[in-house]
């Protein structure tokens, strides 16, 4: 896909891997609306180039539909959804918030679904657009201390999977982002909260705006997944039974 002239759509571009996502495509000539939960002097990404900030509230069905209403003619004009957004929580499940579990499903699985629901059938009528998921390894590799996060992104490789085999032939492409440990807000919150279970000090984090690049040549390349690299990518590869074992010697309850 040719980014310089399209435009694009990402969720949850106020910081971390969706504030550089979005910086990125502007930088290459894309128009980018930069969805944030709020249009305000805190939660902006407008100073950056090319890129407009637009109310995308994911927190409930409700805000996602005002949020698309709100955004007009342009929801039909979009080349390019990023749905990136995304919370995390972790710790043991047996503990887990009930009510944070839904939120963090809304945000996590149902909102990218309901997004692309609307915003797929105008791509559909031009015959020409892509869906980028902000999955992640987690979805692959499904280790312990985030089992809500695990079910999310495993649920969203599921739809993005299904979803691109559905897809062949529309002129419509999807792309899962198999998103590593990357040096954000959420990779220190994982940290913290995993810290009484595993020993994640030796953790590799890659730079959010590597990571961005990296996300522009697979959209450019009409790659439909975009792989960790280093150890992530190893364990990606691994059969379940040393999955297994590795996950016995790195975690305890
Ligand atoms: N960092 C990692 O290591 C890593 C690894 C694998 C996958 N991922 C995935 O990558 C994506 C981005 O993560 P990140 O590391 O950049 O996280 P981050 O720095 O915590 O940023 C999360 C973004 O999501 C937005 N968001 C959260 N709830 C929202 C809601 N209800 N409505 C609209 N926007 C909302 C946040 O908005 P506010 O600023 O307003 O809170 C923020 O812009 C997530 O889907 C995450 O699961 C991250």
């Amino acid at each position: 896909m040719k980014i310089e002239g399209s435009t694009a759509l990402v969720t949850g571009s106020n910081r971390g891997i969706g504030r550089a996502i979005a910086q990125a495509l502007g930088e290459r000539g894309a128009e980018v609306l930069g969805g944030v939960r709020e249009v305000d002097a805190r939660h902006s990404v407008g100073g950056v180039a090319n890129v407009r900030p637009v109310r995308l509230d994911l927190s409930s069905p409700d805000s996602v539909e005002e949020s698309v209403r709100e955004l007009g003619t342009d929801a039909s004009r979009i080349d390019l959804l990023v749905n990136n957004a995304g919370v995390f929580t972790g710790g043991l499940f047996d503990r887990t918030d009930v009510t944070k579990a839904y939120e963090l499903l809304q945000v996590n699985l149902a909102a990218p679904i309901h997004l692309t629901r609307l915003l797929l059938p105008s791509m559909l009528e031009r015959g020409s657009g892509k869906i980028v998921n902000n999955a992640s390894i987690i979805g692959h590799v499904p280790f312990p201390g985030a089992v809500v996060y695990a079910a999310s992104k495993m649920g969203l490789h599921g739809f993005t999977e299904s979803l691109r085999r559905e897809l062949e032939a529309t002129g419509v492409t999807v792309l899962e982002l198999i998103t590593p440990g990357v040096d954000t807000d959420m990779m220190d919150q994982v940290q913290s909260e995993l810290d009484e279970h595993a020993n994640t000090d030796g953790w590799d984090h890659v730079d959010p705006v590597d990571w961005a690049e990296k996300v522009l040549a697979a959209i450019e390349s009409d790659d439909d997944e975009l792989n960790p690299g280093g150890g992530e990518r190893l364990a990606k590869l691994l059969p379940k039974a040393l999955l297994d074992l590795g996950t016995k010697r790195a975690f305890s309850r």
